[in-house]
């Protein structure tokens, strides 16, 4: 199924199909990337994440992207490496990698003390009780009341008291983005370039990040809209006197209460990410569009969007928020 629609200045296609081929869309079309893929983790448990995507379409990609084009895309901590090579492998070229970054990532780790004494057939020594549990449910993060008597432990074998505490993971604090960009078309300069394909370089000025305005020490030339924006995001001020970033809250879980998506981006994220790598007018692309949250960013900055979803529910959840955000007010 394929929804087109013209709301406004701003125009959108999205197929209910996958996104391998890119079937309908014409090379050389696309002004810019903006894209959240499966990061191959298997998240929650979620099908569809189980593998990082088929690496052809990033070439797909590269074919439908101007010369010079520039594109983001998310990634995991673990396989952003993987990530990067087929993306330089399909002909892309890495800018950068920015790090979204937060305070309330969650560690997976467990103590592997208490593996240990379980080896050695040691009992380990309760020490207390839990009064809640952190477990997820399809929805997200939830903190659970712990059964009555969940205890907690502590070692007492002589190498398990060795290794307290010990486990396998750091608490994640960030998410990296890969900024990418299409080679600009051979022997032309990038004015030339830009004059030819209307792509070529980043949108700076329109990311710009407003001095704070308590701030009286902004450098020797001070730009009125403010400082050109880092490859660090942040979802909150850290509190280290260094709030020098653009900053994006997590979405809260079912804050649309039909959104489904288990791994919605903030809308105002995917704008500041759609505002970087595109100029008003121009059409952005989004294979793995989810519920939408690319496309919603692109219309609501007067961009045109095409988008691919494979997830009947998701497709469904996307139509709606493009409704809700075109709906005359
Ligand atoms: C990480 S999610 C994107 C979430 C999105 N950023 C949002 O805010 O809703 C990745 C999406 O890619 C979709 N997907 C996976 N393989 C696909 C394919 N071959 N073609 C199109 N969509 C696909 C999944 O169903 C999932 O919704």
């Amino acid at each position: 199924m394929v929804i087109s629609a013209t709301p406004h200045h701003t125009a959108y296609t999205i197929h209910h199909a996958s996104c391998f081929g890119l079937e309908g869309i014409s090379p050389d079309t696309i002004d810019a990337l903006v894209t959240d893929p499966p990061y191959g983790i298997g998240y929650h448990n979620h099908a569809w994440d189980k593998m990082m995507p088929d690496p052809a379409i990033w070439a797909d990609c590269l074919r439908v992207m101007k010369p010079g084009s520039f594109g983001v895309v998310f990634s995991s901590v673990r396989l952003m490496h993987r990530m990067m090579v087929a993306l330089e492998d399909a002909g892309f070229r890495i800018r950068d990698v920015m790090f979204w970054s937060f305070l309330n990532g969650m560690p997976k780790s467990r103590d592997i003390s208490l593996d240990i004494d379980r080896e050695l057939a040691v009992n380990s020594a309760v020490i207390g009780q839990y009064k809640y549990i952190q477990g997820y449910k399809k929805t997200g993060a939830v903190h659970y009341k712990a059964p009555k008597g969940k205890p907690i432990c502590s070692p007492t074998s002589e190498i398990g008291k060795k290794f307290k505490g010990a486990g396998l993971g750091l608490k994640p604090a960030y998410e990296p983005i890969i900024l990418i960009q299409r080679p600009p078309e051979k022997s032309l300069k990038i004015a030339q370039n830009i004059l030819k394909y209307g792509t070529g370089a980043l949108n700076l000025e329109a990311t710009r990040i407003p001095y704070d305005h308590a701030e009286n020490k902004v450098g020797h030339n001070p730009h009125p809209a403010g400082r050109v924006c880092a490859n660090i995001i942040r979802t909150e001020p850290f509190d280290d006197g260094y709030d020098k970033f653009f900053l994006v809250p997590k979405v809260r879980q079912h804050k649309e209460t039909y959104n489904s998506h288990p791994t919605v981006k903030p809308v105002n994220l995917m704008e500041h990410l759609v505002k970087l790598v595109s100029f008003p007018d121009q059409t952005v692309l989004d294979p793995f569009a989810g519920s939408g949250s690319t496309g919603l960013a692109a219309l609501h900055n007067n961009r045109k969007f095409v988008g691919y979803e494979i997830v009947p529910e998701y497709f469904e959840v996307m139509q709606k928020r493009f409704d809700n955000a075109i709906k005359p007010k």
